[in-house]
């Protein structure tokens, strides 16, 4: 039972839709922003082909009302929907997700379609937007196009262009319309620069309310729109050697009442890097004090600005606006308008086809090369679009998620981060830098200075097993360690409160044990005191690489033991697209040598492991 009758009259759709004459409504299950984007373009294009759109969040909608869309002539619902961690939808789609799972909707005739957004580096690729694409039908309603699927690790706006290519010709055929999109210009804000204002009245990178990031007056409970401004305490450099940085990063959280357990994750909002968004600022020659709002022309959106206003554009573009993605082709689309050569031009518009010639230029010169905003202005010289267009345009600065590196148990006031400082050299010659470590490799609490960060915390199933006694094998390279240095502090404790702690087995892996074996000293205490049984994997400290696959699969006896006779758990973390994947075949070759099983029944093995949280993943790419 859901308490989707309880919501206020703005949880109508229908009545929405009704009033304002729109027949295309296109929700959204999105955790960083992604799906949100896709849907605001759908919803957008609908106007294109002459049919009238809406995007919704299905949490602060009356989803129960999907079956009265028969209602609208020629109406359509299109989910664009994102897969989250094991299979998960996200967090706004949870409710809606169950409402299907029940069961009890009647959608005959309603005509609807699906794209997902996934990665097929994880196991349960597109798992949601395969479930609502399948469970729709099953309930009565009219599939008008296939379900489109989205992956993250080759290249989504590829999937996505091509998918809506395919769908719209065929809803338009339906419908009755031509197939041929209009180019009409469509600002979705409109532009108010406040020459007279209130500086207390001005949003300097709050995420909701006026003045909530203020030391002091900050208030419980935090959460994404309402995070708590934690001080770095400490900030230290774990690499002893190479020109890498990885940054031991120490949260005070005392007084906050934010609570954590081991496992869980920290998210934290960035500020862009201050050069780059003077360097953007100048190439389209604004004035970074000018005070601004951007408010939607659609009235009847539920979002009326794209980011809190009024602000200047240095706030915007500091905390509000995401500059160093490389821009969706939508982008490219609009850059062009404000292009005057020629050649250039013609770049934009290409690119921004679905022509074979432009998908491969796009991923050339804009993914491949990694261009951001700033790269495409510097490159194409003659491009001048208003900095106001791209606020609209480009996406929100999301909070970037980090595994949490210590037990609440032994640091009930910090929350602990364990971060490499990323950095790299583009093809074009040009340094990137990651947003938020790069912030934060700033942020250093020398002579006296303090410095907070907008932080909240976020639960998740990374757990350790509820009985002490269970054993634990643990494989995370690199900052793979994150979590697991929680679960050991957990342990440890566990150990000195009298409890029977099981085995603790931890397959550590790096380059260089000289360089960048992270937090040597206290694994080997713990390993001397024979609390976790220790395997470190270093890599290039001999001609041959040594990963912990290779260790692992050393002790395959013992891997057994502790999973398949003594149903222990084992834990994941790290880079989920070869380490996890390689880890994920060799446990089920072990399973298949050691427990003597045919390929499939070690398969179906893993996945009873995965099911019943005896293995257990925390994986980024
Ligand atoms: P490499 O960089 O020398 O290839 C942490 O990143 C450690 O994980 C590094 O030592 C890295 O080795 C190693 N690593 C890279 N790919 C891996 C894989 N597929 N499985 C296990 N470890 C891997």
């Amino acid at each position: 039972p859901t308490q989707l009758s309880s919501r206020s009259n703005d949880s109508s759709f229908l009545a929405k839709m009704k009033s304002s004459g729109r027949n295309v409504i296109v929700f959204y299950g999105s955790q960083t922003g992604t799906a949100e984007e896709f849907a605001g373009r759908l919803a957008k294009e609908a106007t294109r082909y002459g049919m009238k759109g809406m995007v919704a969040d299905p949490e602060e909608s009356d989803m129960t009302e999907l079956s009265r869309l028969t209602e609208i002539d020629n109406h359509l619902a299109i989910f664009c929907l994102a897969t989250y961690g094991e299979g998960d939808p996200t967090d706004n789609a949870q409710e809606f997700f169950e409402l299907l799972q029940a069961g009890d909707e009647q959608l005959d005739g309603i005509q609807y379609t699906v794209f997902g957004l996934g990665n097929k580096t994880y196991e349960h690729f597109n798992a949601m937007g395969q479930y609502v694409d399948k469970r729709m039908a099953e309930l009565g309603a009219v599939r008008m196009f296939p379900l489109g699927m989205g992956d993250d690790d080759a290249n989504m706006e590829d999937d996505f262009i091509t998918w809506k290519d395919g769908m719209w010709p065929k809803v338009c055929e339906v419908f009755g319309l031509e197939a041929q999109a209009q180019d009409i210009n469509m600002r979705q804000y409109k532009l108010t620069v406040h020459e007279e204002y209130d500086p207390s009245r001005l949003y300097t990178g709050e995420i909701a309310r006026l003045n909530s990031l203020k030391i002091g007056s900050q208030r419980p409970p935090f959460d994404t729109k309402n995070p708590f401004m934690a001080e770095i305490k400490i900030n230290r450099e774990l690499f002893k050697g190479g020109d890498r940085n990885c940054m031991h990063i120490e949260l005070n959280i005392e007084g906050s009442r934010i609570r954590y357990d081991s496992g869980d994750h920290v998210a934290i909002y960035p500020i862009n890097n201050p050069e780059m968004v003077s360097r953007l600022i100048q190439l389209v020659d604004e004035d970074a004090n000018r005070v601004i709002t951007l408010t939607n022309v659609d009235e009847d959106s539920s979002k009326r600005h794209p980011f809190p206003c009024p602000c200047t554009y240095l706030t915007a573009l500091s905390h509000y606006v995401d500059i160093s993605a490389v821009p969706r082709t939508h982008v490219l689309k609009e850059l062009a308008e404000y292009t005057t050569d020629n050649k250039e031009k013609e770049q934009l518009l290409l690119m921004s086809g679905t022509s074979d010639e432009g998908k491969a230029l796009y991923q050339r010169w804009v993914v491949h090369d990694v261009r951001n905003i700033v790269h495409i202005l510097e490159d194409l010289p003659s491009c001048k679009p208003p900095l106001d267009h791209i606020c609209e345009l480009l996406p929100r600065l999301q909070a970037r998620y980090y595994s949490i590196s210590s037990s609440s148990k032994l640091h009930p006031n910090t929350i602990h981060v364990t971060a490499n400082v990323l950095c790299y050299t583009t093809p074009t010659g040009r340094i990137n830098k990651g947003v938020c470590t790069t912030f934060l490799h700033g942020l250093k609490p020398d002579n006296g200075t303090k410095h907070y960060v907008p932080i909240f915390v976020r639960k998740s199933q990374f757990r350790l097993p509820i009985k002490p006694g269970v054993p634990v094998l643990m494989i995370g390279p690199g900052t793979g360690i994150a979590p697991f240095r929680g679960f050991i502090q957990d342990r440890n404790l566990q150990k000195e409160e009298g409890k029977p702690v099981g085995e603790t087995v931890l397959y550590f892996g790096c380059r260089n044990k000289s360089k960048d074996f992270l937090y040597e000293e206290e694994l080997t205490e713990y390993s001397s005191a024979s609390l976790i049984k220790l395997y470190v994997a270093f890599s290039r400290d001999q001609e041959d690489k040594v990963y912990v696959t290779h260790l692992l699969e050393q002790n395959k006896e013992e891997v057994w033991r502790i999973i398949g006779k003594e149903n222990g758990h084992l834990y994941v973390c790290g880079d989920a697209k070869s380490m996890a994947r390689d880890v994920h075949a060799l446990i089920t070759k072990i399973c298949q040598s050691e427990g003597d099983m045919t390929q499939t029944e070690a398969e179906a093995y893993v996945k009873k492991m995965s099911n019943q949280k005896r293995y257990s993943s925390d994986v980024w790419s």
